[in-house]
């Protein structure tokens, strides 16, 4: 018998993260019934991911609305989910990541009596507030799932001291490498997309995006201004900030920036487009989750727009950097990466520790093997491993440099 598998998204990381999951599941069509189901907690961002990677919902639940309240939304995400689930009646619902989508599939599957699977689980900032509330939705989650696909070794390890029992956690990698690397092979050109209008003069390109509840109001203000003032401090950058279409981002980014020199501000760009755009950029500004774990794929050194992150693989790594949200912090950052081409190089190297572009795949061997009662659901040495961490660059003394300078000055 096939196995029934339920994928829901809801948002647009969701389905970048599921496309080639997906993807995977339905070429293995002897063995799986694939549906998709898309809850609809984003429509024009999810729906341009969705067209991209030709992805065709069979269930489509369109409980988005315009400010929606997160319990008005995690309401009639559950109520949706159900129905989708008596209609289809799945083995597993795969869930993924830390959305109100996903939390609240999970609780519909489980009160329905169908196994859950976690896709990037074990994330943790153990700070119920930070983010908000993503590390709620995430930690719900993980009581409800049956088996927990963790991208990394820490998040296995979140699990294990959660007493997640090791035999349901398979480490997989994320799979938002498996869509990066996928993609990034492609040709691109910025003609007729929203960049297409930034002058091609050799300005440095600092990408920013953010959009967390937890910095609207006061923190999202601050950091509006810090950009303005690296501007004025920094003639050869151009700021490229695609803006979220949550209202209430729109709201202050609009007030504060529009019509500021060197500053683009663009509606929300195609996966494709971004990519290129993170490709092509000198540094990342921003509090998303998932372009943390896509910068370190082109090296390009991310200052993390919030006070902790679940996600500390690639600060761990000497890719990225906490800086949280005050104007002071973003200037010096943004400035010393700007100005110290060593420190620069430091953040741009070694290998990307979020994943390998297999993650797919294990998941959804891992998925079978569960199907068909097989233990372990995946062999270890089939796992996602680490590389191991680059020994970080030893900066010249002082008194080092003043050497070099003065025998190069004798030359
Ligand atoms: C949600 C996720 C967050 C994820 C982010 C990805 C939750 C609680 N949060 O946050 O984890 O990082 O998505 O972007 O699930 N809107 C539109 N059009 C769209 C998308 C959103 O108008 O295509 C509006 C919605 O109507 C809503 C607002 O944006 O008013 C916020 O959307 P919502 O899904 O509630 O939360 P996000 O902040 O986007
Ligand atoms: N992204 C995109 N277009 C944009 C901004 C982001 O396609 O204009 C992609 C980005 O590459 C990443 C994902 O959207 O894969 C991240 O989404 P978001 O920041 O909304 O959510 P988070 O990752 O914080 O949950």
């Amino acid at each position: 018998m096939k196995c029934r598998i339920i994928a829901v998204l809801g948002t647009r990381p969701e389905a970048i993260k599921l496309a080639l999951v997906i993807h995977a599941l339905r070429q293995r069509s002897q063995e799986f019934e694939t549906a998709v189901v898309h809850t609809g907690q984003h429509r024009t961002m999810l729906d341009h991911a969705l067209q991209f990677f030709k992805i065709k919902p069979d269930f489509d639940l369109d409980v988005m609305r315009p400010n929606q309240t997160l319990n008005s939304l995690t309401a009639r995400v559950l109520d949706t989910v159900e129905n989708a689930c008596h209609r289809f009646e799945p083995n597993m619902v795969l869930v993924q990541g830390d959305t109100t989508t996903a939390f609240a599939s999970a609780l519909a599957a489980y009160y329905c009596k169908i196994a859950v699977g976690h896709i990037e689980a074990g994330l943790r900032s153990h700070d119920l507030y930070n983010p908000f509330p993503e590390e709620a939705n995430r930690r719900l989650a993980s009581v409800l799932t049956e088996i927990h696909f963790a991208p990394t070794a820490l998040s296995r390890d979140n699990l294990l001291a959660e007493g997640v029992p090791d035999e349901k956690i398979v480490v997989t990698g994320n799979t938002v490498i498996d869509t990066l690397r996928a993609l990034s092979v492609l040709p691109h050109s910025w003609e007729n997309t929203p960049l297409a209008g930034i002058p091609d003069d050799n300005s440095r390109l600092v990408l920013v995006t953010s959009h967390r509840r937890e910095s609207l109001g006061t923190d999202q203000e601050n950091m509006c201004l810090a950009l303005k003032d690296l501007v004025k401090q920094h003639p050869d950058i151009r700021v490229v900030y695609p803006v979220h279409l949550n209202p209430n981002v729109r709201a202050t980014v609009n007030a504060l920036l529009q019509n500021t020199d060197r500053i683009h501000l663009t509606e929300p760009l195609d996966y494709i487009t971004f990519v290129s755009l993170l490709r092509r950029c000198f540094l990342v500004l921003t509090d998303s989750g998932g372009i943390q774990e896509e910068a370190p794929t082109f090296g390009k050194p991310v200052l993390v727009l919030r006070k902790l992150t679940e996600r500390p693989e690639a600060s761990q790594f000497g890719m990225a950097k906490i800086i949280g949200m005050s104007h002071e912090a973003i200037v010096n950052e943004t400035s010393r990466l700007l100005n110290d081409a060593e420190a620069y190089q430091d953040m741009s190297e070694g290998e990307n520790p979020y994943g390998d572009g297999h993650s797919s795949e294990r998941i959804v061997e891992a998925v079978a093997r569960w199907h068909a009662k097989k233990t372990p659901l995946l062999e270890a040495d089939k796992q996602f491993k680490l590389a191991p961490r680059p020994q970080p660059r030893r900066r010249k003394s002082d008194a080092e440099e003043n050497a070099r300078k003065a025998a190069a000055g004798k030359e």
